[in-house]
């Protein structure tokens, strides 16, 4: 028998029918409704500290905040175990992975039977954006992950105000989670990190019947599924149904010095500067960056044809390494207190220590694997050992974030003046250039790549890889009718003409040292202000074959001019014709993945570009 913890809190008979049936597959011995409050998520932590799962941290260095050590196969999202399971293959595209749902729900099904025994179900009613707004959409997860739990009362608005709004027969979307490792009676975790092998986790999307069913792995978007599951594979179903946009943008508001106030988005694929973007700190004299969200934008438009956008999240779940006092200090202080860590490393008075923080390691530490770390360890192939994983990351509260915008959670959104894409490109891509046209911008973000980087598992780092729109492990559909929903936005914002322009930026170009020629991080402020002018049809630009691009002296480089001389800037703004000659062959080979379904407007910008080019 399960024992039922607390009152069911709720009178909605979907949502009670529906955690029942999962109480029988999955055999908890109890259930529990979360109600989000601060008493339950202190007594949260305090059993996962019991259970030896997570440290506390000193309180006198790092208030209120835990650290945990994954298992080191379960360290970030599992792009092969992903799955689009709609009804037709098709319908999932050529960039995701595919299984029939009456066989996946059959495989997973199995998986189920059982798997929560000895383990206490979770039931989570959680609000992706402002409780209550009009563009917030209800979730309901349930786990038996208590780490899932604190992470998702931190990332999301969780409780008892969500199941008010659901009311009796309010529309959730149902997210079921398990680690995939039942206890046999009297065993327990022995402050190991819960998970199952490779081959039986399932990070799995029902699209037609928004449904998400995970299975074996605790870690990230792969187990927090308010995240990159709800809010973009299964929002992007819906946003293309119901004519608005889910997409994988951090949203700042910039304000320039003469008070004036715009609002800008940018999509960087996993781990290319979304979160450092966002929490900038302006090194150019009168400019102000606040924050709105550094992950996911949700946007709709207002009645003036402006795309509104609300961040669905309510905190940062943020790439440690390379975060420091100088590059992100905000994410910094963020972070300084109730804030949950995983896989950082740990200093013998109680503190975090990452890879890129700002200062030299102590003489010992405990690494992400829990074992003690020296400064200039090397493996047995001589490299140096990381005390900290490279996709370590912090969950903290955005109302920590000391740049958090005042406005991040007016339920009206705030109104989009540009969108920004980018990615790691060592060579070819400039520094920053506007499209011509709407139709030109959503070529541009269909093309975004990136070298590859540490926040998926299974892709090789290093390589430049394709990665539309940032989106690429996170459109719940055809990526070739993706493309189109983007087009068909610019049809619909286009009589109003309030429409965002749209620039491509790359802070991440390297010289022939492998040096990175762009300082980055509040130096792309200098780069901000540009695009804030274009947004007013203003700021000093020349005409490339390649798009609109600010003229040498339009970027402002008093202070960095022993870091970026003239001569680099030009290279930084210059169009590299046999780069771009190449980026054509290997956007053609891109595009043939999309078959029947790449919109002609983009074979049609192709085209033109290579024309502009010759
Ligand atoms: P996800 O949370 O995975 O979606 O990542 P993200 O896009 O928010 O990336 P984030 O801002 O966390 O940055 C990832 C890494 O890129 C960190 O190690 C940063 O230090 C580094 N980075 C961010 N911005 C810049 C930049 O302007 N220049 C350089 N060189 N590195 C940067
Ligand atoms: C990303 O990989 O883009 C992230 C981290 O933001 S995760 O939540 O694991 O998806
Ligand atoms: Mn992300």
């Amino acid at each position: 028998m399960t024992k039922q913890l607390n009152a069911i809190p709720t009178a909605n008979e979907k949502l009670v029918k529906w955690v029942q049936s999962w109480v029988e597959l999955c055999k908890p011995d109890a259930v529990y409704w979360c109600d989000g409050s601060r008493e339950e998520y202190d007594r949260l932590c305090n059993e996962l500290v019991e259970s030896g799962l997570a440290i506390r941290l000193n309180p006198a260095k790092r208030p209120n905040s835990l650290l945990f050590r994954s298992d080191p196969s379960d360290v970030a999202r599992v792009e092969a175990r992903t799955f689009i399971a709609s009804k037709k293959q098709e319908d999932a595209g050529p960039t995701n992975n595919w299984i029939d749902p009456v066989e996946l729900k059959k495989t997973m099904t199995a998986l189920y039977d059982g798997c929560m025994k000895g383990r206490t179900m979770y039931v989570i009613p959680f609000s992706m954006g402002p409780v209550g707004s009009n563009i917030a959409k209800i979730g309901v997860e349930i786990t038996d992950s208590a780490y899932v739990v604190i992470n998702m009362e931190i990332m999301t608005r969780v409780g008892t105000k969500v199941l008010e709004v659901l009311g009796k027969d309010g529309e959730f979307v149902p997210c079921v989670h398990s680690v995939g490792k039942p206890l046999a009676p009297g065993e327990s975790d022995h402050g190991i990190w819960p998970c199952a092998p490779m081959d039986k986790k399932y990070i799995a999307h029902f699209p037609e019947t928004r449904e998400i069913w995970s299975y074996g792995s605790g870690y990230g978007g792969n187990a927090l599924l308010g995240k990159k599951c709800l809010a973009l594979r299964i929002a992007t179903v819906q946003a293309r149904d119901e004519g608005w946009m889910a997409e994988h943008m951090l949203i700042l508001k910039l304000t320039n010095p003469k008070g004036e106030v715009k609002y800008v988005t940018g999509a960087f694929p996993s781990a290319c500067g979304k979160t450092n973007l966002a929490m900038l700190i302006p090194t150019i004299p009168g400019w102000k960056v606040e924050t709105v969200g550094d992950d996911i934008a949700w946007m709709k438009f207002d009645d003036k044809g402006y795309l509104r956008a609300i961040n669905p999240e309510a905190g940062f779940f943020g790439v440690a390494p390379g975060t420091s006092m100088k590059s992100n200090k905000n994410a910094m202080l963020s972070c300084a207190k109730d804030t949950i860590f995983t896989n950082v490393a740990l200093t013998d008075d109680g503190d975090v220590w990452w890879e890129g923080i700002g200062y030299d390691a102590p003489d010992h530490l405990i690494d992400w694997k829990g074992n003690d770390w020296k400064p200039g360890m090397v493996d047995a192939d001589g490299k140096p050992v990381k005390a900290a994983h490279p996709n370590a990351r912090f969950t903290a509260r955005a109302c920590n974030c000391p740049a958090i915008a005042p406005e991040w959670e007016d339920p009206a959104g705030v109104p989009i003046s540009a969108f920004l894409f980018g990615g790691r490109r060592p060579s070819t891509l400039p520094l920053i250039y506007q499209a011509k046209s709407w139709e030109h911008g959503v070529f541009i973000g269909s093309t975004v790549g990136s070298e590859v980087t540490a926040a998926a598992l299974d892709v090789k780092a290093g390589t430049v890889r394709r990665d539309p729109f940032a989106m690429l492990p996170f459109c719940g559909y055809n990526m070739g009718d993706y493309f189109k929903h983007w087009l068909d936005i610019g049809k619909a914002g286009a009589a109003k003409g309030n429409l965002p322009k749209i620039f491509c930026v790359n802070w991440f170009r390297k010289n022939a040292e492998g040096k990175f020629m762009w300082p980055g991080f509040g130096d792309n402020s200098r780069v901000l202000a540009w695009v804030f002018d274009r947004c007013d049809n203003a700021g000093k630009y020349k005409d490339t074959p390649i798009g609109i691009m600010p003229t040498e002296d339009a970027i402002d480089l008093t202070g960095i001019e022993d870091e970026v001389s003239k001569a680099d800037l030009a290279e930084l703004l210059k169009v590299d014709v046999e780069g771009w000659k190449n980026e054509l062959a290997m956007i053609k080979e891109h595009y043939k993945k999309f078959a029947g379904h790449l919109p002609v407007e983009l074979t049609e910008q192709l085209e033109e570009l290579e024309a502009r080019l010759k």
